[in-house]
């Protein structure tokens, strides 16, 4: 087993958010449960977290999916399920109010649609929760960015200072469930850390990683049979 967890001796468990339709990947199943690389996308980051010692690791996942999210997760002692909600953000709540009967110390809140979820970036997010009531993952945007689709009259956006955010992203567990439940119903955060910010919790940016990219499109699974059948490409 790896050990990232703190030395601080806090307990560390995880949410896996899996509760969604993947309706930009179409095919017959959720994203979640298709496979990747021999074995369901979902499976990958809760090897991941398993092996970094974070218990529990309570998965979303959309009603009626029990049987494949049970399949897709088999053996993993550490792993609980609940079901998830509407929108992504009533998804992680749910999970959130899922483990508070055993409230751990810190928590992670990872997308399913992950699947690479380097051990690396698990240790910085919980080293800046010593300091600091929650953390992100980030990368510098590299690209150009524009806004909107009029043509490029003044819609050049400066990036410096912009960043895209990734997953997992790590609380102290009481300060985000509190933040979930005080979040103002009617809109959609989409973001954990917009949901702690709201809330008024600081959040730090620590180094995020290009293989946590996410699973979005149906191109993103047929990119990879092409790698895996060239032996080129993504890896
Ligand atoms: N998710 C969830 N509950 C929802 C919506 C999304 O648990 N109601 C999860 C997804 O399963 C995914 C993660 O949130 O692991 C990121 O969302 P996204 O990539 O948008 O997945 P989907 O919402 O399933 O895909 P789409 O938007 O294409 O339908
Ligand atoms: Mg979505």
């Amino acid at each position: 087993m790896n050990a990232p967890l703190p030395a601080s001796g806090a307990s560390v468990a995880a949410v896996v958010v899996a509760a969604g339709k993947g309706l930009r990947a179409g095919g017959s199943v959720p994203k979640q449960f298709a496979p990747w690389r021999g074995k369901p996308l979902l499976r990958h980051c809760v090897e991941a977290l398993a092996a970094a010692g974070v218990a529990p690791i309570v998965i979303a996942i959309p009603a009626g999916w029990e049987a494949e999210a049970e399949a897709a997760t088999s053996g993993i002692a550490a792993v609980r399920f609940t079901h998830g909600g509407a929108t992504r953000q009533d998804s992680v709540r749910l999970a959130l109010e899922a483990m508070a009967g055993d409230a751990p110390d810190h928590v992670l809140i990872h997308d399913a649609a992950r699947p690479d979820l380097p051990c690396a970036v698990i240790e910085a997010l919980l080293a800046a929760l010593e300091t600091q009531p929650g953390a992100i993952p980030v990368l510098p945007v590299v690209d150009s960015v524009v806004r909107g689709a009029q043509g490029l009259r003044g819609a050049f956006v400066d990036r410096d200072g912009l960043y895209r955010v990734q997953t997992p992203q790590a609380f102290r567990y009481p300060a985000i469930l509190a933040a979930h439940r005080a979040w103002p119903g009617a809109t959609d955060a989409g973001d954990d850390a917009a949901v702690a910010e709201a809330a008024g919790l600081a959040v730090a940016l620590v180094q995020g990683d290009e293989r946590l990219r996410k699973v979005t499109f149906a191109s993103d699974f047929q990119e990879r049979a092409m790698t895996v059948r060239t032996g080129m490409g993504f890896d």
